[in-house]
């Protein structure tokens, strides 16, 4: 097993044990009677395979039934329920229907729980951006926030997403208001306030894209980060988004050498949003691509020692970010619009079983 050392603390945690049995073969014919991603992710080593839930999604009940079969996934994260304009959307008015929404159902499912996040620059309330708050009222501001939501959610969460994207793609900070009105202390802030109310089992992460290759945005968080730990500031992992396009996507070696700027750190890492899009129209060597790089990145987690999982931002392309975000991108996902699994679905089960 990858994560010994993680065992005490995690064995109080709703974690599922899975007893799979191995088909027999390796034919085609017989894939849909494989394990899910889950089952085969956790045999070879990682501590879930899971996915991100959208609210808007939950009245299709054949949905539903795959994101909360654990077999599939063993962790959920809410794309948005969890974030500033939902969770606090009048200042000190806290509401939590829409992560619950996600949650709830998983945790009867016996998914572990990804949480995502404390704090970031976009999806913020209009009460929050529309004024300017002096440094003092703007951290009391922060830390009300992640207080109430914190101890709301206290140990059901696996990880916490921290803080997410303080990074320009030079490396420098990203201006915002955190940045304007506190100063770069803020992230380190957000860390100190999340472990003084969230559960102490619960892993503290800080969480970017385009930092699954060594460059300068990876190489300026690795000093961050190593900064903190020299400080015992509060932080155990960092999540690689891994928001991918075919053509262009980092290669095994490229996210194996970004996760490990943090494996040596001694901190652990994820994959915590992969999806891998394709320009449109697509085709059958455009599918057969995006299969390679499912399983690439995959693969990239499963042997890099701290990568304790992979979590994809949803699983079906008509309900994917891709499509309103890139124009002419789409079909980014492991099933397609018929609730059919796609060639990067069994590439990234064929590695696993390959482990
Ligand atoms: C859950 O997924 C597994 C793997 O694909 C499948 O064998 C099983 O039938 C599914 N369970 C339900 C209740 O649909
Ligand atoms: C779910 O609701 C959306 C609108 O929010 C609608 O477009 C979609 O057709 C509904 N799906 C089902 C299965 O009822
Ligand atoms: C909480 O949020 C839900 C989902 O957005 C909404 O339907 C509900 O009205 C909100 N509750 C309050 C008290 O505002
Ligand atoms: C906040 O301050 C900036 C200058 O620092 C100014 O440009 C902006 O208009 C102010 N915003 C509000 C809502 O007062
Ligand atoms: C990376 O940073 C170096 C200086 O540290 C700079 O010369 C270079 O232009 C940067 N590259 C990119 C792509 O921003
Ligand atoms: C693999 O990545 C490392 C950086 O992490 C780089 O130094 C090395 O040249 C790469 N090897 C190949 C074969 O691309």
């Amino acid at each position: 097993m990858k994560f010994a050392s993680l065992s005490v603390a995690l064995t109080a945690l709703p974690l599922i044990s899975a007893s799979p049995t191995y088909p027999q073969g390796g034919q085609h014919a017989q894939r849909n009677k494989y394990p899910g991603l889950d089952v085969l992710a956790k045999r070879a080593g990682l501590l879930y395979f899971g996915t991100a839930i959208d609210n808007v999604v939950l009245n299709n009940t054949a949905y539903v039934a795959i994101a909360h079969n654990r077999s599939e996934f063993g962790q959920v994260t809410p794309s948005n329920g969890q974030k500033w304009m939902y969770t606090e959307p009048q200042r000190n008015v806290f509401n939590y229907t829409m992560a619950d929404e996600i949650v709830k159902p998983a945790i009867k499912a016996l998914q572990m729980r990804r949480c995502h996040t404390f704090l970031w620059h976009n999806q913020l309330p209009d009460w929050l951006t529309a004024k300017n708050y002096t440094k003092p009222e703007l951290i009391s501001i922060l830390e009300n926030h992640i207080k109430h939501e914190a101890r709301y959610f206290y140990d059901t969460c696996y990880a916490w997403d921290v803080v997410n994207e303080a990074f320009n793609d030079d490396g420098t900070l990203r201006e915002s208001l955190w940045l304007t009105t506190i100063g770069p202390s803020y992230i380190e802030l957000a860390f100190k306030f999340a472990r003084k109310y969230v559960s102490p089992r619960t892993r503290l992460y800080y969480n970017d894209y385009g930092i699954e290759r060594v460059n300068n945005k990876s190489l300026a968080l690795q000093k961050l980060v190593k900064d903190y730990v020299k400080r015992d500031v509060p932080i155990d992992g960092v999540g690689l988004q891994a928001h991918f396009t075919i053509g262009r996507a980092p290669s095994y070696n490229d996210t194996r050498g970004a996760l490990n700027l943090f494996t040596k750190l001694g901190l652990e890492t994820a994959l915590t949003e992969l999806d891998v899009r394709v320009d449109l129209p697509d085709s059958e060597a455009k599918q057969a691509t995006q299969a390679a790089v499912y399983a690439a990145s995959v693969k990239a987690c499963v042997d890099e020692k701290s990568c304790v999982g992979v979590t994809v931002w949803d699983f079906w392309d008509p309900v994917s970010w891709v499509p309103s975000t890139f124009p002419g991108y789409g079909n980014a996902c492991l099933w397609d619009e018929k609730l059919q699994r796609k060639p990067a679905y069994y590439a990234i089960s064929d590695m696993l079983r390959d482990e």
